[in-house]
C-alpha cells in the first residue's frame, strides 16, 4: 500500500515537471536552430573589392584602359547594363519621316518658322560651340560616310552645322539628328544674355532653328528636343540607329556614363561613338572617367583626336 502511494507521488511529480522540461526543450531548439541558421563570419558577403581602371598607354593617339575587377564586382556590375528593348534597325531613308511623324505629328519643325511670338527675340544667326569644327568631324565623316548621325548635345547647332557642312561638301545624303533639350545648364544665361526667355522658358531651342534656316540645313539636320535619357531609349526601341554618334551633352560622370553607355546601343555595325572634353579641368572625374570606364568594360581602345575621344562599335 504504501509503495503504491510512493509510485503514484512520483507518477504526479514528473507530469507536473513534464510541461516545463517541454518548454525549456523547445526553446532550447529554437535557439540552436537560429544560431546555426544566422550568417557567421565564414557565410557572409564582404562588400565587392573597390574597382580600378588602369589606363594603358600604348601610342600617343590611342589607349586601352584596363578594370581590374574581383569576381564579386563582377556580379555586381550586372545591375549597371541598359535593359530596353531595341528594335531591328529601320532604312536610313526612312528615319526622318519616321521622326516627323512619331515627334512633330508629321509636320516640319521648320515650317511657318519663325512664330510671330519669337521672331523678335531672335538673332538671324547666333551660333557658338566648343571644339565644334575639330577635325574629328571631318576625319569621321569622310571614312564612314554617315547616312545617319546622332548628336546628344546640340546647343546653338555649331557641331551639328559644321557636320551638316561636311556632308555637303562631300555630296553625301545623312540625316542629322540633334537631341538636346535646349535647356542648355543652371546659370548658362550668365554668359548667353542674348538668348532670351518668355516666362521663364528659354528660347534656345528657337535660335537653334533660326540658325538652321539661316544656314541652309533644314533638310539635313532635325532636332530631337527631349531628354537624352528618354530619347536615346526611343530610339533604340524604334529603331533608328547611327553611322556616327557624338556624345556633348551633360559633362559630369553620371550624365556622361548613361549617355555613353544608352548610346552605344545605337550603333549600326561598323558605327563609331565619339565626344567632345576627354581632357579638361575635371580631369579623370566627369567625361574621360565615364569614358575609360566604358572602354574597360567593354574592351575597347579610346583614341584621341584633339579634345575628342572615339570609341568603334566594332
Ligand atoms: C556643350 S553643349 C553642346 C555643344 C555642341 N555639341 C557644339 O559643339 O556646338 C551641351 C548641350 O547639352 C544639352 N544637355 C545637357 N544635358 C542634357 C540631357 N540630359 N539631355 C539633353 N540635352 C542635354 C544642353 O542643353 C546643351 O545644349
Amino acid at each position: 500500500m504504501k509503495t503504491e502511494h510512493h509510485y503514484q507521488k512520483i507518477l504526479v511529480t514528473t507530469v507536473k515537471l513534464a510541461k516545463p522540461a517541454a518548454y525549456f526543450i523547445l526553446l532550447l531548439l529554437t535557439y540552436a536552430l537560429g544560431y546555426l541558421s544566422a550568417p557567421s563570419s565564414s557565410t557572409f558577403s564582404p562588400p565587392p573589392t573597390p574597382t580600378r581602371i588602369v589606363s594603358h598607354s600604348n601610342s600617343s593617339t590611342h589607349h586601352t584602359p584596363v578594370l581590374h575587377l574581383s569576381n564579386s564586382s563582377r556580379t555586381h556590375l550586372d545591375y549597371f547594363r541598359v535593359t530596353a528593348q531595341c528594335s531591328d534597325p529601320i532604312h536610313p531613308d526612312i528615319v526622318r519621316p519616321t521622326l516627323l511623324r512619331y515627334l512633330f505629328n508629321g509636320t516640319s519643325p521648320f515650317t511657318d518658322f519663325p512664330p510671330e511670338h519669337a521672331a523678335r527675340r531672335l538673332r538671324r544667326k547666333r551660333v557658338k560651340g566648343w571644339g565644334s569644327e575639330g577635325a574629328v568631324f571631318e576625319n569621321l565623316i569622310r571614312r564612314v560616310k554617315p547616312r545617319t548621325i546622332i548628336e546628344v548635345g546640340t546647343f546653338l547647332g555649331a557641331s551639328a552645322l559644321h557636320m551638316a557642312e561636311l556632308t555637303r561638301q562631300l555630296g553625301l545624303n545623312t540625316q542629322i539628328l540633334c537631341m538636346d533639350d535646349f535647356r542648355g545648364w543652371p546659370g548658362f544665361r550668365d554668359r548667353f544674355k542674348d538668348i532670351q526667355m518668355i516666362n521663364g522658358d528659354l528660347m534656345l531651342y528657337y535660335q537653334f532653328i533660326q540658325n538652321v534656316v539661316s544656314l541652309n540645313a533644314t533638310e539635313t539636320i532635325l532636332p530631337v528636343p527631349f531628354s537624352s535619357g528618354s530619347a536615346l531609349i526611343k530610339m533604340c526601341e524604334m529603331g533608328v540607329y547611327g553611322d556616327l554618334v557624338e556624345i556633348d551633352a551633360g559633362h559630369d560622370f553620371y550624365s556622361a556614363w548613361s549617355d555613353i553607355n544608352r548610346a552605344f546601343r545605337l550603333l549600326r555595325p561598323g558605327g563609331i561613338m565619339f565626344g567632345h572634353d576627354y581632357f579638361t579641368a575635371a580631369d579623370n572625374r566627369g567625361v574621360r572617367r565615364a569614358v575609360d570606364l566604358f572602354a574597360a568594360l567593354h574592351g575597347k581602345k579610346v583614341h584621341i583626336d584633339g579634345q575628342h575621344w572615339v570609341i568603334e562599335s566594332s
